[in-house]
């Protein structure tokens, strides 16, 4: 069947083209049947495949077919390669075929805006730029298959407190430059088949009713092309969501008569209707060819390996004293802590997926023929530490000449529904590691937690740490890869460890009262706040260590002549072990006169090379590399001056930074009485106009300005010029109307 033979609105009643927009269950799109309108599903994601075991509208999270558990974001954001997470997306769209899934929702791109968010496991970053640039690979991924995405949640949902009803009130910087990059990338970049809106409100606007955000931004200055779909239980009326550009609402309020109503009496176009159900037909119809494959089964143990590499460089190395790791032939280990036998994999809610299997360390050392001395050390849940345990662990660790502890918080701590309240991990594991690091201080901590957690009450009794975040159901092997040394770590920290909660700069408003919460920081949000105001750091943003040793040098960046600039450098394995460095691009803008971070993110690659081998890495940057969000223009805007565009491997590890004068974008904003002398003075059009009346100042004409008297003319030129009269007396708004005049006559502006 070809696309032209499909149904379009033009076929269906004004009652079907009502129904199109609303779910025909939980998990499954409205059909029309008899016009050719199959009811395809759509369900979770984002790490995987979360399909309800019954298809009529069962919502128990847990309860889902069998599916490859992939680490969730916080895992794969740490691996800064945006091709292990598109081969995670194939994988999931190949599961998606199998169980007749047309749109897995996913990726989740919203901001670690405070470490306590409650889904920060499932989302990417605090840096735009990069959770953009690698959740990219889900979307591309999974729509080469023919299977649809939802990027979500559309937008500024940063926080589960009160999360279906709080106003984020963000000013326009900060939503432009932080909370929808990451969006805006995605899908300018891969047009990801449905966006998902968020349940929050944004400055006082229910997303689901934003048509400022699902039509203006979304679709008029980003081109998005295909679908917006509500939260689940984010639509709250259905006719101004619709007026708003959202095509569909999930799951079904049976409200369809009050949108054939509206339509009757005016409130609702019959246009507008038409374009959100032909949205709805348009998706069907992308997706039919995938949905219509008849018998098609994964290969479960190719995604399980997929698995594994994706947990492989998910992994962070944070600490490594004296060579601690990898494990050594011929040592002996003690292996402490239940989560090595019981790993904690995944976070909680919408996105908990059946795993097809589960490897957990201790598995995974046994498949290696690894004797390990295992003690549990202590249990998951919240009761008090069982001192047979910790005696049990103890004299484990004083025979072994190694201990890995197990650590990390239980899948109680954290969860899609609520914030935590402490970044501490339970005190009774933090007892533990004390008292093991003084029979035996050969201590390696291996971490499992979906957000931050504290490390600087403790991580001096550890010689090496391992932040593993969530590893997915294969992180059981990829953990024994890189503990034995088969695999060198490469993760970097896609989220920066504060030494203290409170440090955080968005503590000062979290989570908010009242139904609001103000996004007091601004634009400065994570490394953009610490590395600015030089505030000391557990450890950086992209921060981690390797079994190799690198060197980037040969640093070189040249305008492309296009408003873009080509960085290029070369980084060398110089050691004796093969292994991965993530080389990032930050851009400093030296002079400016706007408020803007010491540096951000704009570009990075993640290069494999073998042990001795060097390459040559090209990152280009566009003109938005250099951009900052006007409130002025309404719009991005490159500033004239100097910008230094540093190379390294981490925000506080730069190998070296090169300056470079860009010529910007040329903007200027029409001048006015209010404009200030100075800026009068640096405007191609306004400085000789004040030349001019400086020289009539001279012959008499109009009062004379005093330049030779700073103080007054440093004062005098940042007023308004409208406020002459205040420094000359009354001929003041003569030379006001001066330039004013002047001005209209040389551009037609009033
Ligand atoms: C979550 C979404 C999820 C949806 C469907 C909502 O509560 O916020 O991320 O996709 O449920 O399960």
């Amino acid at each position: 069947m070809s696309n032209t033979e499909y149904p379009t609105v033009k076929d269906l009643t004004l009652e079907e083209k009502a129904s199109l927009t609303s779910g025909q269950d939980a998990w499954h799109l409205q059909s029309v049947e008899g016009k050719g309108i199959p009811g395809y599903m759509i369900t979770d994601g984002p790490h995987g495949l979360r399909k309800a075991d019954s298809s009529t509208g069962n919502v128990d999270v847990n309860q889902s077919v069998p599916a490859t558990c992939f680490p969730p974001a916080a895992g794969m954001a740490s691996s800064w390669d945006p091709d292990i997470v598109d081969r995670v997306g194939q994988a999931m769209a190949e599961e998606c075929i199998q169980e007749k899934v047309a749109v897995i929702l996913g990726p989740g791109v919203n901001i670690k805006r405070n470490p306590l968010g409650g889904r920060c496991f499932e989302f990417w970053s605090e840096d735009p730029y990069l959770a953009g640039h690698e959740a990219v690979g889900i979307v591309t991924g999974v729509q080469s298959k023919g299977v649809g995405t939802s990027l979500k949640h559309f937008a500024v949902n940063n926080q589960e407190t009160n999360r279906m009803h709080v106003s984020a009130r963000v000013g326009q910087r900060a939503l432009r430059e932080i909370y929808l990059p990451a969006f805006e990338h995605i899908v300018k970049a891969a047009q990801p088949w449905t966006v998902m809106c968020a349940y929050n409100r944004v400055n006082g606007v229910h997303a689901a009713q934003d048509s400022w955000l699902l039509t203006k931004v979304l679709r008029d200055e980003w081109g998005f092309k295909g679908i917006v779909m509500s939260d689940w239980g984010a639509d709250h009326d259905r006719v101004a969501s619709l007026n708003a550009g959202l095509n569909l609402e999930m799951p079904p309020s049976f409200t369809d008569d009050q949108v054939v109503k509206a339509v009757q009496d005016g409130r609702l176009s019959e246009k507008q209707l038409n374009r959100m159900a032909q949205g709805m037909i348009d998706l069907v119809n992308k997706t039919r060819p995938a949905m219509q494959t008849q018998g098609y089964k994964y290969d479960v143990e190719a995604h399980n390996q997929v698995a594994r590499q994706a947990a492989l460089e998910s992994m962070v190395l944070l600490k490594n004293e004296g060579g601690i790791l990898p494990v050594k032939q011929g040592e002996s280990v003690a292996v402490i802590g239940e989560f090595a036998r019981t790993p904690r994999y995944q976070g909680g809610g919408s996105s908990h997926i059946t795993p097809t299997r589960i490897t957990s360390f201790l598995d995974a050392a046994a498949d290696r023929g690894q004797v390990v001395d295992f003690a549990p050390g202590f249990t998951l849940d919240e009761a008090e530490q069982d001192q047979s345990l910790t005696n049990q662990a103890l004299q484990a660790a004083s025979k072994a000449d190694k201990v890995l502890l197990f650590m990390g918080l239980p899948e109680e701590a954290e969860s899609e529904g609520f914030d935590r309240k402490t970044l501490d991990i339970p005190a009774k594991q933090i007892e533990l590691l004390e008292a093991i690091s003084s029979v035996n201080p050969n201590v390696a901590v291996i971490l499992s937690n979906g957000s931050v957690v504290s490390l600087t009450p403790w991580r001096d009794q550890a010689r090496g740490i391992i932040e593993a975040w969530l590893l997915g159901q294969n992180g059981g092997q990829a953990l024994a890869d890189v503990i034995y040394g088969d695999v060198s770590p490469s993760g970097k920290l896609a989220q920066t460890i504060p030494m203290d909660l409170y440090d955080d700069p968005s503590m000062v408003n979290w989570p908010g009262e009242e139904g609001h919460v103000d996004y007091g920081e601004g634009i400065y949000v994570g490394y953009r706040y610490y590395d600015t105001f030089h505030k000391e750091v557990a450890y950086p943003f992209g921060f981690g260590l390797s079994y190799s040793e690198f060197k980037i040098d040969d640093i070189r960046a040249l305008p492309d002549g296009r408003g873009g600039v080509r960085v290029t450098a070369r980084v060398s394995n110089l050691s004796d072990v093969d292994g991965a460095q993530v080389v990032q691009v930050y851009v400093a803008p030296r002079s400016h006169r706007v408020s803007r971070p010491v540096h951000e993110l704009k570009g990075f690659r993640r290069v494999f090379l073998k042990a001795g081998q060097s390459a040559e890495v090209v990152i280009d940057l566009d003109s938005r590399a250099f951009a900052y969000w006007s409130e002025a223009y309404g719009d991005w805007h490159v500033e004239k001056g100097t910008y230094g565009i540093q190379v390294g491997s981490s925000s506080r590890d730069i190998s070296a930074q090169v300056d470079l004068d860009l010529p910007g974008d040329g903007k200027r904003l029409p001048l006015n009485e209010w404009s200030t002398l100075r800026e009068w003075e640096d405007d191609p059009v306004g400085g000789p106009i004040v030349q001019k009346m400086k020289a009539e100042g001279e012959v008499g004409r109009l009062p004379k300005l005093d330049d030779a008297d700073d103080s007054p003319a440093s004062f005098l030129a940042g007023m308004p010029i409208n406020s002459f009269s205040v420094l000359v007396g009354e001929g003041g708004t003569r030379m006001t109307s001066f330039l004013l005049d002047e001005y209209a006559r040389q551009t037609g502006v009033q």
